[in-house]
């Protein structure tokens, strides 16, 4: 059969760093079918080589067609996205303890990202997700609306199975967010909980373990990561979910990590919040109307996400 034209530009993805949680990236968008062409980056090139080799196995048992390959950074510059999950060890107790390494990793990769004509949207995945990303927006300095993190989709989706499973309904019939930091400062929102459109207080029972709901939600991947060393199926799946939401263009609304310029009143730093998004990236950050108790501990979050700001001082800057 005659090949295409050289020149035709599909949809490109690029994932720097391919290890546990990139592979696992790669491998959901592949079955999701969620790009036409996948470029992998790690500073491990036979690794890339040999995940890329896995991947295009996977490709080919999949009804959509994605082509995998190894590559470096002069490969993405047509991506429509990247993202960024390249790290050192993962965290024992607190993903904050991932802060060093993970900046010391991204002063890696941007000079490299900066200088290859990449003019996508990068999402960033290592840990801390937050102050990742707000280390890429003070480094890059490019428009908000292009850098953001994976922040809070994970927990989200976690307290919705969790409300789903207590309350023997499919998952995607519950709406709710958990906010601020993907981290142990977070916040589930209860109040935003529905379940098939029903507020959960009109629709569960008074005794409702939330708490029990909550704690289990904020520990979920450090218990995970006790238990097997790393999390992947549900990082994969969500970012493969955030990059249908950016590629396709269909204003879908989804909890990420966006620097706040005032939103929620917080400037300058950035947390997990509803964002409308698109081949944009960020085009909108929405503005929840919180409870008093919830708006304080969305605040104490971002209060804590500062702390750890203040204390890097020039790192920063
Ligand atoms: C997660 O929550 C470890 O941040 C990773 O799965």
């Amino acid at each position: 059969m005659k090949g295409r034209p050289a020149m035709t530009k599909h949809r490109s993805i690029g994932v720097i760093g391919a290890g546990h949680v990139g592979s696992h990236v790669a491998a959901a968008l592949v079955t999701g079918g969620v790009c036409r062409d996948l470029i992998l980056i790690d500073t491990d090139g036979p690794k890339a080589e040999a995940q890329a080799a896995d991947l295009r196995d996977l490709a080919a048992l999949c009804p959509r067609r994605v082509d995998v390959r190894a590559g470096g950074y002069g490969d993405l510059r047509d991506a429509g996205l990247v993202f960024i999950s390249a790290s050192g060890p993962i965290f024992q107790e607190d993903r904050l303890e991932e802060l060093d390494t993970s900046l010391d990793t991204m002063d890696e990769i941007i000079p490299q990202l900066s200088g290859c004509g990449f003019g996508g949207i990068l999402a960033a995945i290592t840990n801390p997700v937050d102050l990742v990303a707000l280390y890429l927006h003070k480094k890059l300095g490019w428009p908000r609306r292009r850098i953001l993190g994976s922040g809070t989709l994970l927990d989200s989706a976690r307290l919705r199975g969790a409300v789903a499973r207590r309350l023997d309904t499919a998952p995607a019939s519950v709406a709710g967010y958990v906010l601020g930091e993907h981290g142990d400062s977070q916040l589930a929102a209860w109040s935003t909980v529905t379940v098939g459109g029903i507020p959960l207080d009109r629709c569960a029972p008074p005794d409702f373990p939330r708490q029990d709901i909550t704690r289990r939600v904020r520990t979920a991947g450090w218990d995970i990561v006790l238990g097997k060393g790393s999390t992947e199926f549900g990082i994969g799946t969500a970012a493969a979910r955030l990059a249908r939401a950016i590629l396709e263009d269909q204003g879908e609304i989804l909890p990420v990590s966006a620097l706040l310029e005032g939103e929620y009143g917080r400037r300058g730093l950035c947390a997990g919040v509803p964002c409308r998004l698109g081949t944009g990236g960020v085009e909108e950050i929405l503005p929840l109307d919180l409870p008093a108790e919830e708006a304080a501990r969305f605040g104490a979050s971002c209060d804590a996400l500062e702390a750890v700001i203040q204390r890097k001082g020039d790192r920063f800057q």
